[in-house]
């Protein structure tokens, strides 16, 4: 049985908002974000035709979640790539129009918990922070290399973090001794450099760091800001896209995107909608939705979930 941790966040709601696409017809959804294949294994357990195209940039992923779907046999199909290559990995399976995308963002348990890729700040470990695991510049590389520009301007954007540029100044002062390998002493950085006052309602001193350092190695705003066209653009009328994102920046992208689609582009006055140019999706949430007490209570990794899903309603313009 999966442990409480691993639950898939907000399941209910979003096997909800993609039933009426997929109901009853030999539906494809894209899950871009694989992870544990938790929600895409509810989809093909709740809808029997339905084919799944998994994605994930981590090859563990779909390793394992390859593992967990293999009951459902050739209605799976996944895919190691960021989720930006949307809509090659369609076209390279031979498929054009889909009628679902779900977009469940950020690091998954199973990355959380693997100790030596370095994401959580609760354990010791080396400061790794690589979705796809081997490739690309680690969280050392950025915190041994970055000038204090660049580094108090990722905490600040990525992590929000109110005392980037006094962090930043530290991270320069103590590079200098011995370079940073281990998230050991950037976690004693941090508890020097954050005031204990703003712990009670800021969190874990090291909280937004981390979260910053993971979003530059992965590049994660800019795969998303690629990817939400993409995705937008594979999505068949009637189609429905859900996205659940877990931190501020993503969650404006995504609301941008998807309002952007949502407005109409007839010139305001005329009496009605010029061809070609009317809304192309229909939100189907208001403003974002958040996870109830139980839920958090359940799954701890739901709390700052932000949901926000659309439907395609017209052609691309
Ligand atoms: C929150 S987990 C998904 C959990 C999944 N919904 C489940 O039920 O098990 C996010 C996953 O997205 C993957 N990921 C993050 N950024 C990605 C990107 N740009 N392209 C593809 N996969 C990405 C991560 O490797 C991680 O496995």
């Amino acid at each position: 049985m999966d442990q409480p941790r691993h639950v898939p966040v907000l399941l209910d709601r979003v096997l909800e908002l993609f039933a009426p696409a997929l109901h009853g017809k030999p539906a494809i959804v894209v899950d871009t974000t694989l992870g544990m294949g938790g929600h895409s294994d509810a989809l093909l357990s709740a809808h029997p035709e339905l084919t799944l195209i998994g994605l994930d940039r981590d090859p563990q992923a779909i390793e394992m979640a390859g593992k967990r779907l293999a009951r459902h046999g050739d209605r799976v199909h996944l895919v190691n790539v960021t989720y930006d290559h949307i809509d090659e990995a369609v076209e390279d399976l031979g498929f054009s129009k889909v009628d679902g995308v779900l977009m469940d963002l950020g690091v998954s348990s199973l990355q959380l918990d693997e100790e030596e890729r370095g994401f959580a700040y609760s354990k010791d470990a080396p400061l790794d922070m690589r979705m796809s695991k081997g490739t690309g510049m680690t969280a050392a590389d950025v915190l041994n290399t970055y000038g204090h520009g660049d580094l108090a301007r990722i905490l600040s954007t990525y992590g929000e973090e109110r005392f980037a540029g006094k962090i930043a100044s530290a991270v320069l002062r103590e590079r200098e001794k011995e370079p940073f390998t281990n998230s050991g002493r950037l976690v004693e950085l941090l508890y020097a450099v954050v005031p204990a006052a703003s712990r009670r309602t800021g969190g874990h001193p090291a909280k937004r760091t981390f979260q910053a350092l993971r979003i530059e190695v992965n590049g994660e705003l800019e795969s998303l800001r690629l990817a939400l066209p993409a995705a937008l653009g594979v999505l068949g009328i009637g189609g429905r896209i859900v996205v659940e994102s877990y931190q501020s920046l993503e969650d404006r992208m995504v609301k941008q995107a998807l309002a952007e689609l949502a407005k109409s582009k007839t010139p305001p006055g005329l009496p009605v909608e010029l061809p070609g140019h009317g809304p192309e999706v229909k939100l189907l949430t208001k403003g974002a939705e958040l996870a109830n007490e139980q839920e958090i209570e359940d799954n701890p990794r739901a709390a700052p979930v932000r949901l926000r899903a659309a439907e395609r309603i017209g052609a691309p313009r």
